[in-house]
C-alpha cells in the first residue's frame, strides 16, 4: 500500500542526460499543478543537462559517480544515503540509465517509480522506440511504473499511446513519444502524492 496525503511529497529524480522529463516535473511543481519539490536531483553522469536544470532552478544536484563504486550495491548505497539525506517519500527514476539493485528498492518500497518509451511489456531495454519500429508496431506510447528487481517489469501506473508512423525515424518516434512523456510523469507522480496508488501484486489500483 503505497500512502501519503496532505502535504506536498519529497521528490528525489535521478538522471543521466538530458532531463527533459525533470523539466517537466520542475515546471509543472512550480505551477502548482503538481503536489510535490524536487528537493535533490542525483546524476551519475557528470555531463548530465540534468543537473544544469537543477541548478537553474535552485535545486540541490549531485553528481555520483558509479565508475567510483566498486560494484551496482555499493553505487546503491550512496544512493539511498544521498536520498535519505533529503528525505525523499519518492524516487523518480528519468532517463536514469543503471539497472537498480535491491539496496535501493528496500530503501523505497514501491517507492520508485520508472518511465519507459514503449508500451510494457512491448518492448523494454533500451533503444525501445528502435524495437517498435523494427517490429512494425501501429502503436507505441509510454509508461510509468513502479520499478521492481527486473528491467521495466515493475506493476504498471499510466500509459499513454501515439502511432508510429509509416516513415517515423527513432528521433520522430522519440519526439511523439517524448510529448507524452511530459504529461504523464507528472500525473502519476500527483497521484502517489494524493495516496491514490495501490499495489497488490502487478497491479496498481488507482483510487
Ligand atoms: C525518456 O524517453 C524515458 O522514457 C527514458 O529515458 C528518456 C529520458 O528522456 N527512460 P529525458 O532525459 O527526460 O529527456
Amino acid at each position: 500500500m503505497v500512502k501519503n496525503s496532505g502535504d506536498k511529497i519529497r521528490v528525489g529524480v535521478l538522471v543521466s542526460g538530458s532531463g527533459t522529463n525533470l523539466q517537466s516535473i520542475i515546471d509543472r511543481s512550480a505551477s502548482g499543478e503538481l503536489a510535490a519539490d524536487v528537493v535533490c536531483v542525483i546524476s551519475n553522469k557528470a555531463d548530465a543537462f540534468g543537473l544544469v536544470r537543477a541548478a537553474k532552478h535552485g535545486i540541490a544536484h549531485l553528481h555520483l559517480d558509479h565508475r567510483s563504486f566498486s560494484g551496482r550495491q555499493e553505487y546503491d548505497r550512496a544512493l539511498v544515503e544521498a536520498l535519505k539525506s533529503f528525505n525523499v517519500d519518492l524516487v523518480v527514476l528519468a532517463g536514469f540509465m543503471r539497472i537498480v539493485t535491491p539496496v535501493l528498492l528496500e530503501a523505497f518500497p514501491n517507492r520508485v517509480m520508472n518511465i519507459h518509451p514503449a508500451l510494457l511489456p512491448s518492448f523494454p531495454g533500451l533503444d525501445a522506440q528502435k524495437q517498435a519500429i523494427e517490429y512494425g508496431a501501429k502503436l507505441s506510447g509510454c509508461t510509468v511504473h513502479f520499478v521492481d528487481s527486473g528491467t521495466d517489469t515493475g506493476p504498471i501506473i499510466l500509459q499513454t499511446a501515439v502511432p508510429v508512423l509509416e516513415d517515423d525515424t527513432e528521433k520522430t518516434l522519440s519526439e511523439r513519444i517524448h510529448v507524452e512523456e511530459h504529461r504523464l510523469y507528472p500525473a502519476a507522480i500527483q497521484l502517489f502524492a494524493e495516496g491514490r496508488l495501490t499495489v497488490e501484486g502487478r497491479k496498481v489500483r488507482i483510487s
